[in-house]
């Protein structure tokens, strides 16, 4: 069942997404060689609470983390750990961030020092798929739209698209319907209407889309040891085109 948001839930929304927004800059500014992904996640828990905030992802389904922080071949859901970042590394940081109760869910991929070519090459086409995605995302559109504008724009520049996760609809909780996959078909499925509230988030492999799960029973990371890069912005759909709420002024 899709629940349909308010302006006033939505602005909420919003306000959250601006703390989102700033904590990823400043992650930005602080990752470096030798810092550990758990220091980054205690960084979150302390400017979050700084903010009046808290980390939805903290106990959300039993997850242990303020983020999770996916390394390297890690697609998502990476525990943050006390293993040292190296030059060359890239780090998706996700989280979700609570504002009195208005919610909203964002991903970047953040790089460690100084990274190869191809691996700058697989942040720009994952960050712009998420862009071609949301520019679909428009009043009467379909969500084949989207999946179809990032998974053949991926796959032209010859990268993969992770099947086995998806963007979601956002709202009292992290997640709600409908389901947003990051492929498809254009004109295919639901159709957008003003007041939903959704998050795109590709996450884009080198090599096979395909993924297994540790043992944690959590962390996805690529079959063929490739890495992969996501993503991941909360958007309203409105009549004047997709809102992106995870955004700063
Ligand atoms: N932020 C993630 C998403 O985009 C949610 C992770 S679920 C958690 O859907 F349990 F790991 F927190
Ligand atoms: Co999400």
């Amino acid at each position: 069942m899709i629940i349909f948001k308010t302006k006033q839930e939505i602005e909420k929304m919003q306000e959250a997404g601006k703390i989102l927004a700033a904590c990823h800059k400043e992650i930005a500014k602080l990752i470096q060689p030798g810092i550990t992904t758990l220091a980054i996640d205690k960084f979150v828990e302390d400017f979050l609470a700084k903010k009046g905030a808290t980390a939805e992802q903290k106990g959300y389904l039993g997850y242990p983390f303020a983020t999770c922080a996916s390394v390297n071949d890690e697609i998502c859901h990476g525990f943050p750990n006390e293993n040292r970042l190296k030059d060359g590394d890239i780090v998706t940081v996700d989280m979700v961030v609570n504002l009195a109760g208005g919610l909203a869910d964002s991903a970047w991929t953040h790089t460690v020092g100084n990274i190869s070519n191809e691996n700058k090459r697989l942040l720009e086409v994952t960050k712009e798929s998420m862009y071609k995605g949301i520019a679909q995302a428009l009043v009467g559109n379909r969500l084949g739209d989207i999946g179809y504008a990032i998974q053949s724009y991926v796959e032209e520049e010859g990268f993969s698209v992770v099947r086995d996760f998806t963007g979601h609809g956002i709202g009292k909780t992290i997640h709600e319907d409908p389901t947003v996959l990051h492929y498809g078909k254009p004109g295919k499925g639901l159709r957008l209407r003003e007041g939903m509230v959704i998050t795109i988030e590709p996450m884009v492999n080198v090599g096979t889309w395909r993924c297994k799960i540790d043992k944690n029973g959590w962390t996805a990371r690529t079959l063929d040891g490739k890495r992969s890069a996501q993503y991941e912005h909360t958007l309203a759909i409105t009549k004047d085109g997709p809102l992106i709420l995870t955004e700063q002024d």
